[in-house]
């Protein structure tokens, strides 16, 4: 029996899983996702087409594999439905090579005004969500009420009205939130997509996919969010509502633990995070903005700026054990071409001592302790060989794999898929 390999962020998200992926891909004869919905927005560059993904596998412009939106995952009809116009736009039809589990959840259009809705009532301390509806949809589905893929073939409607219902007493007693017309919008789209879901193959894929690793099959799992998104270990409560992590895919694709074989923890060369929630090497300075303009880091998903700063090594080895990473993908350190020096966070400051552990709380009693090393100073994005890679660059590859003592395997220099060093 093969095994399942599973890609997946370190840091808070957009580290480049989809780029990655696709680049992958023709080693794998499935790709498949397993948590999280349309809050992810995974970017793809070659043959000068641009595509973000949400929902579908990253997979999905390779030729003869097989993609499947596992039951892990929270889908959203009328985002789907635009997915899958984009993508034939560009020339690709998918319909005979993407599988969609029957058990995964369903975003109603009402799960979207809950979302907007908690998020108004938080005021101050709200989380930054994607306004997807992604953590009223996992709580109905924790809570039992929740409606999955599977339920289109029968009664569907009765059984969506019985959902809107609830909703809609939250909506206008709990939050007194005006959704009318919103709603009504929301729902067409909806509606429209449930017809273009209709079209697709549903399927049982833990068994489509225990079949496969039975036959041989090579597989692919491809995480959304980042670990520090994580609902169990991410920075609680500015997290997302699904386990990020490589257990995530367990429970996502219905595959056991020793199934699992190599899992890729991928990360930028500094950090972004996009949203409310603790950041502890932050930068507020033209540093930040400078990777901020370098790095594009704007939300693939929602536009909004991200937050830049320095790489976190307290926070990615954290993310290391708790994923048993077993390679490491470094992304975007083209990016970190023009700096003359380069911080590394080392540890945490804490009330005068020094932690390498990473705290219960990333509060802001916690200060980053950092390591400067030398810029590379020179254009990595025409680079195809490791051995053309200035030692400069080198040393800070070998400078990461020591302090985390996890090999990294792959480094790309660019978004396209051309710009990709397999080491
Ligand atoms: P994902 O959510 O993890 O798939 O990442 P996103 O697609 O949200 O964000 C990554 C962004 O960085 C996208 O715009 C990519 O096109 C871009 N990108 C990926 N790898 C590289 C790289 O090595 N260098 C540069 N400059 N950009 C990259
Ligand atoms: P990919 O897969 C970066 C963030 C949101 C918010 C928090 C909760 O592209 O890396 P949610 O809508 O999930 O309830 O929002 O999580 N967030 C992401 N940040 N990349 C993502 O996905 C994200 N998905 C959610 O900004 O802070
Ligand atoms: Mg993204």
């Amino acid at each position: 029996m093969t095994k399942v390999d599973v890609l997946l962020g370190l840091q808070w998200g957009d580290e480049g899983k989809g780029k990655v992926v696709d680049v992958l891909t023709p080693h794998y004869d499935i790709i498949s996702r397993f948590q999280g919905g349309p809050n992810a927005g995974h970017t793809l560059e070659f043959n000068n087409i641009k595509q973000v993904l949400h929902t579908i596998p990253s997979g999905i412009f390779r030729e003869n594999k097989v993609n499947i939106i596992g039951n892990g995952v929270v889908l959203d009809p009328g985002i789907f439905k635009k997915e899958i116009e984009s993508i034939s736009k560009v020339g690709f039809n998918i319909s005979d090579n993407l599988l969609i589990s029957k058990k995964a959840h369903l975003i109603l259009p009402t799960h979207r005004l809950l979302d907007a809705a908690s998020e108004a009532a938080k005021g101050d301390t709200k989380i930054g969500s994607t306004l997807k509806g992604i953590g009223p949809t996992y709580r109905d589905k924790i809570g039992r009420d929740g409606l999955r893929v599977g339920d289109i073939c029968e009664n569907f409607v009765e059984k969506y009205q019985a959902r809107k219902a609830q909703h809609i007493v939250m909506l206008e007693k709990l939050y007194n939130f005006d959704y009318k017309e919103q709603l009504e919008i929301f729902e067409k789209d909806w509606f429209d997509g449930i017809e273009t879901l209709k079209k697709f193959v549903f399927v049982d894929s833990e068994n489509y996919i225990n079949n496969a690793l039975r036959e041989g099959k090579t597989i692919i799992a491809e995480g959304a969010q980042g670990t520090m998104l994580d609902i169990d270990f991410g920075s609680y409560p500015f997290v997302t509502s699904s386990n990020t992590i490589c257990a995530g895919a367990c429970t996502g694709l219905g595959i056991a633990p020793q199934r699992i074989g190599k899992v890729f923890g991928i990360f930028k060369a500094y950090c972004t995070r996009v949203g409310a929630g603790p950041f502890p090497t932050e930068l507020f300075d033209t540093v930040g903005q400078d990777l901020r303009d370098k790095g594009h880091e704007y939300g693939s998903t929602t536009g909004r700026p991200r937050r830049c700063g320095w790489i976190d090594l307290v926070a990615l080895n954290y993310s290391i054990m708790i994923n048993g990473a077993t390679d490491l993908i470094m992304m975007k350190a083209d990016v970190l071409d023009e700096f003359d020096t380069i911080k590394v966070c080392t540890g945490y400051k804490i009330g005068g001592n020094i932690t390498t552990e990473f705290p219960y709380e990333l509060n802001e009693k916690v200060e980053p302790v950092y390591e400067e090393l030398p810029g590379w100073k020179c254009d990595l994005t025409g680079i195809t060989a490791e051995k053309d890679f200035p030692a400069e660059f080198k040393s800070y590859i070998k400078y990461i794999e020591e302090k985390t003592g996890t090999p990294i395997t792959i480094v790309s220099v660019g978004p396209n898929r051309e710009q990709t060093i397999i080491r």
